[in-house]
């Protein structure tokens, strides 16, 4: 297994009476993407800066890259990339300007022109950041975030507001990180973000944690069951799929069949049992849990609720 590069023990984090973070434990390891997700208020912003130093933490043990973000707050600066989730810049600011001004805070760095062109800015480079898109503007905060070539990068909301589109790039661009790499450590309430991009995930809420895990993993500890519909006017289609030994159930509401089950092999089950018994079948689909299922099965409602 590779090293943990942040290793955070029993945070807390209270500002006045609102308990912002209670008792999160939970490591990010060497290459990995790793996602913390939760709806609003749950305490990502909080967590993760505590680790980046910028926020004192009321309890607990954090470590990042060996260093202690409080005390080795100079040293630890140098080695990571912060991209925040409220990020400004001067309006007037030339897009060269803020690569040349975030270069000049760091002793090591990369040639500017050279990430430009990585994030697809190079034809903005004389570009005032008012004059961005919304898409633009992150791609920019990402170039600054990358400047001094970080072995660790945080992320927080990185795609928040942004179209499909333009957040498929980014997340491309994150995938790009990881591939040359960095660490990276990011934030989200998108789910589907979670899912394709992070190879595992911690599930905030309230301060606290309630599940950690690859996505897969959380998936089938907590909603194992997928379901086939499929639609057919063949006899005996509903008996001959309670038969099979992998289905937990079998609904038939007219020529459409709803059929539950679990394992690895039920969804081939299904389709063996199809194909070998000479059903003619017309529109097939499978229902497999996301993460989404997973938050409204541990929390009892939906991220948005
Ligand atoms: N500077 C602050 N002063 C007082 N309360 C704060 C402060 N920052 C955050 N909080 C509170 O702490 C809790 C956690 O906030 P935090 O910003 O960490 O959540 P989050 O998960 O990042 O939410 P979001 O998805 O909206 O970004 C919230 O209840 C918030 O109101
Ligand atoms: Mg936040």
């Amino acid at each position: 297994m590779p090293p943990a590069v942040i290793s955070i023990a029993h945070l807390r984090k209270t500002y006045g009476a609102t308990i912002a973070v209670d008792d999160v434990s939970l490591e990010v390891r060497e290459g990995e993407i790793f996602g913390l997700i939760g709806p609003n208020g749950a305490g990502k912003t909080t967590t993760m800066e505590c680790a980046q130093g910028s926020r004192a933490a009321d309890g607990g043990v954090i470590s990042v890259l060996g260093l202690d973000p409080q005390r080795d707050a100079d040293a630890l600066r140098q080695r990571i990339g912060v991209q925040h989730q409220e990020a400004h810049l001067q309006k007037r600011i030339k897009v060269w300007e803020a690569v040349d001004l975030w270069a000049s805070l760091y002793k090591h760095t990369v040639d500017g022109d050279a990430l430009l062109a990585r994030l697809g800015l190079e034809g903005k480079r004389d570009t005032r950041f008012m004059n961005l898109s919304g898409g633009q503007k992150q791609r920019l905060f990402i170039a600054l975030a990358l400047i001094h070539e970080p072995t660790l990068v945080f992320l927080d909301e990185l795609t928040t507001g942004l179209d499909p589109q333009a957040r498929r790039a980014i997340w491309e661009l994150v995938t790009d990180i990881r591939r040359r790499g960095a660490t990276v450590f990011l934030t989200t309430h998108l789910m589907e973000e979670a899912e394709r991009l992070c190879d595992r995930v911690a599930i905030i809420e309230h301060g606290r944690l309630i599940a950690l895990g690859t996505p897969a993993e959380l998936v089938r500890a907590n909603c194992p069951v997928v379901r086939v519909v499929f639609t057919s006017e063949s006899d005996g289609v509903a008996e001959r799929m309670r038969r099979l030994p992998t289905a937990q159930a079998v609904v038939s509401q007219g020529s459409t069949h709803t059929i539950s089950g679990e394992g690895d092999d039920f969804v081939t089950d299904v389709i063996h049992c199809i194909a070998g018994d000479g059903f003619r079948v017309s529109g097939f689909r499978t229902e497999i849990p996301t993460l989404e299922d997973v938050f409204l099965k541990l929390t009892g409602h939906g991220l948005r609720d």
